[in-house]
């Protein structure tokens, strides 16, 4: 059952959200949308399965921290994928990329993405992707800040929304849900047909703002410092190293400096 706030815009995307349409489940309140479709996944729910609240009261980012979800003013949503071996290590990028495509043609902004894969309009965070893995299923999760809210301050400083960048009072979360679920389905099924290239090239263009830019990697209490110089066909990202050789990172913190 889709909730009434969004039922429209969904309606109108049925033909471009694939296995989507018609299993979207929409919940006033969620502890978090990754745990409930980890759970929907492990009992054998098919792919496509989306689950979407209005807030959630124990929202997870990256790296353990937490994801505030204000209701109401954010959209904060997991899909369950069941990908191919091959597909799977590049569906975060893929991801990525979607969800700026998706807010884009839902708003026009212009959304740049950074590895591993934050999403940044004007400068400041907008949302992000947190994808969890399982022997036979993928679930990958999105938050997007769509209205400004009563954020805790260390994160009110850093953060910001689609409305706000836009000089708008409101923005469509139904729209934006739809067009970034449309784009998912669209980034996804290009992996699956085997144009990994465009995926990456979309997600270097998206990210180019970074080339360059200092970093700190830690992985296990292991500190480098070097420069972003790329991200390879694998979608790992290649740090030039202070100390001369270049690195592929897969995981572990980066932190822009
Ligand atoms: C990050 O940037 O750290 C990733 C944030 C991912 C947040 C989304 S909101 C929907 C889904 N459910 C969660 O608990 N987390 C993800």
């Amino acid at each position: 059952m889709i909730g009434d706030p969004l039922r429209e815009a969904l309606l109108a995307a049925a033909e471009r959200i694939g296995p989507m349409e018609g299993r979207i489940t929409w919940l006033p309140e969620a502890t978090s949308t990754n745990d409930l479709a980890k759970l929907m996944a492990e009992r054998g729910a098919d792919e496509g399965c989306v689950i979407v609240a209005d807030t959630q009261t124990a929202g997870r980012g990256r790296l353990g921290r937490s994801w505030a979800s204000p209701a109401g003013a954010g959209i904060y949503a997991s899909v369950i994928f069941r990908p191919a071996m091959r597909v799977a290590p590049l569906l975060t990028i893929a991801a990525g990329v979607a969800i700026a495509d998706g807010i884009g043609v839902a708003t026009g902004l212009d959304v740049q993405l950074k590895w591993p894969n934050d999403l940044y309009a004007g400068g400041r965070k907008l949302g992000g992707i947190l994808a969890e893995a399982a022997a036979h299923f993928v679930v990958l999760g999105f938050g997007i800040n769509v209205l400004p809210a009563a954020y805790p301050s260390d994160i009110s400083a850093r953060a910001t929304s689609i409305a706000t960048e836009l000089g708008r009072r409101d923005a469509d979360r139904g729209l934006v849900l739809a067009e970034c679920l449309a784009a998912l389905w669209a980034r996804y099924t290009d992996l699956v047909e085997h144009r990994d290239a465009a995926v990456i090239d979309a997600w270097r263009a998206r990210a180019a703002s970074t080339v360059g830019k200092p970093i700190e990697w830690e992985r296990d209490g292991i500190v480098e410092r070097g420069t972003v110089r790329d991200v390879d066909a694998t979608g790992a990202l290649l740090m030039a190293t202070e100390s001369g050789p270049v690195i592929r990172i897969v995981a572990g913190e980066v932190r822009w400096l």
